[in-house]
């Protein structure tokens, strides 16, 4: 019986290899453990043997059954975890929703045009020196040369503060900075600065709004001259319009500076030949610049014979309108995004 019993064990497991699912399991227990299975076959044929050889028969007959019950059992138990496992990975569900698109700023066009000018200056040497956009009349206009009723004031026509404060104004110009540079330098030495700000004016149209931006730039020091101003300008106007940019002088007043000259550049748009923009000259003025005057220089106790210095003023929202080709300087102030968003980088592409 033993020797059948291994025989009937060998043939299950030879049997199992090929046991793949379910429906394998079912017909292998008919074959063994059904009704009319080989297992149950022993057991029925107990009956044949004799009465006091059957206790220890059927012993032998329950070990072999339980072993393929056993054997059955662990395959079906395999085959069931497999179907499991398999059905957990098709039926994965990916519960990640894709994350909100974050949003990315992007630097106002004045920001990144002061940036710019600042760091060139920077660079050379210059300090960037801000004021504050309440100013006096003494330092705005007096001590620049223009005393009251000065018939110059009227390009400047600005926002006064009345009552209290009769004697302030929004500032109109940042070259009141060269004032204040000046006197704010108490050891009256050499002067490299410029200041960025905003100013304000009685404007509005297209190309002049209310408040808009100016860049000043106050150089003074022992043996300056002309030549230092035109040096300047011409880097910074390279670096600001292009490698081809040409600069030129021509006369000009400020009460500020003596000689005052307008600066031009040659047409950025059709490199000097003439068009629409620069109204077929070849060249459009960009700023006002020239040599600090002497009274200038003496009211913020400078002594001109010891000293001289240049200056330059230029409107920060002109340059940005020509450098990003912005036709209406009313949108670098309406705060619109979708604005902002086209100089995302635009220069660094
Ligand atoms: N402040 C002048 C303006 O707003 C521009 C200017 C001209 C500035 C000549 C200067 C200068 O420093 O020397 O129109």
């Amino acid at each position: 019986m033993k020797e059948k019993g291994l025989e009937i064990k060998n043939q299950l497991l030879e049997d199992i290899k090929s046991v793949n699912t379910l429906q394998d399991i079912v017909e292998l227990k008919s074959k063994y453990i059904g009704k009319t299975g080989v297992v149950t076959g022993l057991m029925k044929n107990m009956k044949d043997y004799a009465p006091e050889e059957r206790k220890e028969i059927g012993q032998i007959v329950n070990v072999i059954k339980t072993e393929v019950n056993d054997i059955i059992s662990t395959k079906e138990k395999e085959i069931n975890e497999a179907i499991l496992n398999e059905k957990l990975n098709k039926e994965k569900i990916d519960i990640t929703l894709p994350s909100k698109k974050i949003k990315r700023g992007s630097l106002h066009p004045m920001t990144r045009i002061t940036e710019e000018f600042e760091d060139l200056f920077v660079s050379m040497g210059y300090t960037v020196f801000e004021g504050p956009e309440l100013e006096s009349d003494e330092n705005c206009f007096q001590k620049l040369n223009l005393p009251k009723g000065h018939p110059a004031r009227d390009a400047q026509d600005t926002f006064y503060l009345k009552d209290e404060v009769e004697n302030f104004l929004l500032r109109s110009q940042t070259s009141t900075a060269q004032v204040r540079a000046m006197e704010a330098n108490v050891d009256k030495g050499p002067i490299r600065i410029v200041c960025p700000g905003k100013v304000y004016r009685r404007d509005e149209d297209a190309t002049h709004s209310h408040q808009f931006m100016q860049i000043e730039g106050l150089v003074i020091d022992k043996n300056i001259s002309m030549a230092d101003l035109k040096g300047t300008l011409e880097v910074m106007m390279k670096k600001v319009l292009g490698e081809k940019t040409q600069v030129r002088f021509r006369p000009s007043y400020f009460p500020f500076t003596e000689p005052s000259v307008e600066v031009d550049v040659t047409c950025f748009k059709c490199g000097g030949k003439g068009c629409a923009l620069c109204k077929q000259t070849g060249w459009i003025e960009v700023l006002g610049a020239g040599m600090v005057h002497p009274d200038v220089l003496t009211m913020s106790g400078y002594d001109p014979k010891v000293y001289q210095g240049f200056a330059f003023g230029t409107g920060l929202d002109r340059m940005a309108m020509f450098k990003y080709n912005i036709p209406d300087i009313r949108t670098i102030y309406g705060n619109d995004i979708r604005f902002i968003e086209q100089f995302d980088r635009k220069d660094e592409d």
